[in-house]
């Protein structure tokens, strides 16, 4: 039976991912800050017990070493790396702090933490998982946001953390290169989640739908490339 392991999957992308990997027959472990309070999550458990639910703020380094210690001996073919956050938003029509004038760096570094440090963090502390399995691949759900080539004005925080986990995870591709694991970096799309919003283009089905094929399919020549969920390329 193939293992997969979800960040943020309480809600939106990550909890769509719980949902199809379940219904494949995957062996899920879901990781989210506060398994008490995730009542759809548990609630996939019921229906079978394909599910472990394990506590994760990602932001806590220690916290990881301590689940990867916890985690020994078992094998992880897909690990996805989903939790993240958008930083700043005005919420009253005023600047957002992201705004420049205005820029929260408090808020800069968390989502710094968050969106671009803790996915490598995950991919460090579970290499000897990955590395076990028969699939062996490291999925990361970046943004399109975070391309250079594709950039507009406003969300600096957001978009720059995103550029940022692209180029720790181009590195870990190459990093892993000849090793057998594989990198997926993959841009949802615009999606209707508390994140993306009710007039995103698509639902999480099929954004989701579309990242596990990918991800089922990676190869190694792939390993590192920057792609939507239709396997589109996207500019750096
Ligand atoms: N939706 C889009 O249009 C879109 C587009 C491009 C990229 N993305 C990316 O897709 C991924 C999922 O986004 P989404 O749309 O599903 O967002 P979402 O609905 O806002 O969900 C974000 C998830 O990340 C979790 N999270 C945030 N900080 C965390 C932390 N420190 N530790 C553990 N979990 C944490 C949240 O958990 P809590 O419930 O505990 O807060 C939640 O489960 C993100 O990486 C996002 O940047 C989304």
């Amino acid at each position: 039976m193939s293992t997969v392991m979800i960040t943020g999957a309480n809600r939106g992308l990550g909890l769509e991912f719980v949902r199809q990997y379940l219904k494949e027959g995957w062996h899920v472990l879901a990781l989210c800050r506060d398994p008490q309070k995730a009542t759809v999550l548990r609630q996939l458990g019921k229906e079978g017990s394909l599910l472990q639910v394990y506590a994760l703020d990602v932001a806590d380094f220690a916290a990881i070493d301590r689940l990867a210690a916890e985690l020994d001996g078992e094998t992880i073919d897909v690990l996805i790396n989903n939790a993240g956050v958008s930083g700043p938003r005005a919420t009253d029509g005023g600047p957002s702090g992201q705004t420049f004038g205005h820029t929260n760096y408090e808020a800069w570094s968390e989502a710094f933490k968050i969106n671009s440090q803790a996915p490598f963090k995950m991919a460090e502390a579970f290499i000897q998982q990955i590395e076990a399995s028969e699939h062996k691949i490291i999925a990361t759900i970046t943004s399109k946001m975070g391309s250079i080539g594709d950039a507009t004005t406003g969300s600096t925080i957001y978009r720059s953390s995103k550029t940022a986990v692209n180029m720790a995870m181009t590195t870990l591709a190459k990093q892993l290169a000849g090793s057998g694991v594989k990198v997926a970096l993959l841009h949802p799309g615009w999606v209707r989640t508390d994140m993306g919003g009710p007039q995103a283009l698509i639902g999480v089905e099929e954004s989701v739908a579309g990242m596990r094929k990918l991800i089922a399919s990676i190869t190694p020549a792939e390993s590192g490339k920057f792609v939507d969920y239709a396997g589109t390329a996207i500019p750096w």
